[in-house]
């Protein structure tokens, strides 16, 4: 793994920004894209800057179950936001949180992640560990999946919408096993609150316990953390 640390999360989207334009110049076509606080600099950068992904194809990890795509709290709605608005890609995927049948939808989403293999996934991580919806204990084989939220990640969440009770419990999720084919992987942590997860991802053993630990048997992941977030390693 390679780390950079930065003195704050907005510094790291400068960071951030220049390992997807040095994707591009070798050639990256399809990008695996995530969502919450911590992208979000990265995106800004990207937004400013001269990149063009109309020919580019994205994947989001992950989109709420039962939420639709205009809900303000979707996933597919924090990426207009952020990025597509401004930086239109080709062909932009996500999970449909409306999808009437939830296995079929996993089997979809599985199809167009194995006729467009990502070149660079872009990853937050959870405090527990987790990366997309693989909370502790999920299988490291598991391609897309229907994953049920624990209650750390549901409050965690709770942020984004007016009552606990709103967060859905349930995700699609890109799971370890499609994460882990992409050719490479760029994480990113910012804050104190992700030093644990942080120090364990990189330090501890590789355990399903602790799911972004598997990152260490990937050939090609910069993990890119503020001073907080790299407090304990
Ligand atoms: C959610 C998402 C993850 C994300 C994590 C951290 O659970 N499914 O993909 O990495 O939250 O979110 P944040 O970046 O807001 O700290």
């Amino acid at each position: 793994m390679k780390v950079i640390i930065t003195k704050d999360q907005k510094a790291a989207g400068v960071e951030g920004y220049k390992v997807f334009a040095d994707a591009i110049k070798n050639g990256a076509k399809v990008f695996g894209l995530a969502t919450g606080s911590t992208p979000v600099t990265t995106y800004e950068e990207i937004v400013k800057s001269d990149l063009d992904f109309s020919n580019s194809t994205s994947i989001n990890l992950d989109e709420y179950v039962g939420i639709s795509p205009d809900n303000d709290q979707s996933y597919k709605y924090f990426m207009n936001e952020h990025l597509f608005s401004k930086k239109p890609f080709k062909n932009s995927y996500l999970p449909n949180g409306l999808a009437e049948d939830p296995e079929a939808e996993t089997v979809r989403y599985n199809k167009i992640i194995a006729d467009n293999p990502i070149d660079l996934q872009l990853l937050g991580i959870g405090r527990n560990a987790h990366i997309g919806f693989n909370e502790p204990g999920t299988s490291t084989e598991l391609e897309t999946h229907v994953a049920d939220l624990t209650e750390s990640t549901i409050e965690a969440n709770a942020r984004f919408f007016e009552h606990v009770e709103d967060v859905p419990k349930q995700a699609y999720s890109m799971g370890i096993g499609s994460i882990m084919k992409s050719k490479k992987i760029l994480l990113e942590a910012f804050g104190e609150d992700k030093a644990d997860a942080v120090a364990k991802m990189i330090e501890g053993p590789v355990t399903k316990d602790v799911p972004a630990s598997i990152l260490q048997k990937h050939d090609d992941v910069v993990v890119l953390i503020d001073e907080a977030a790299a407090s304990k390693l």
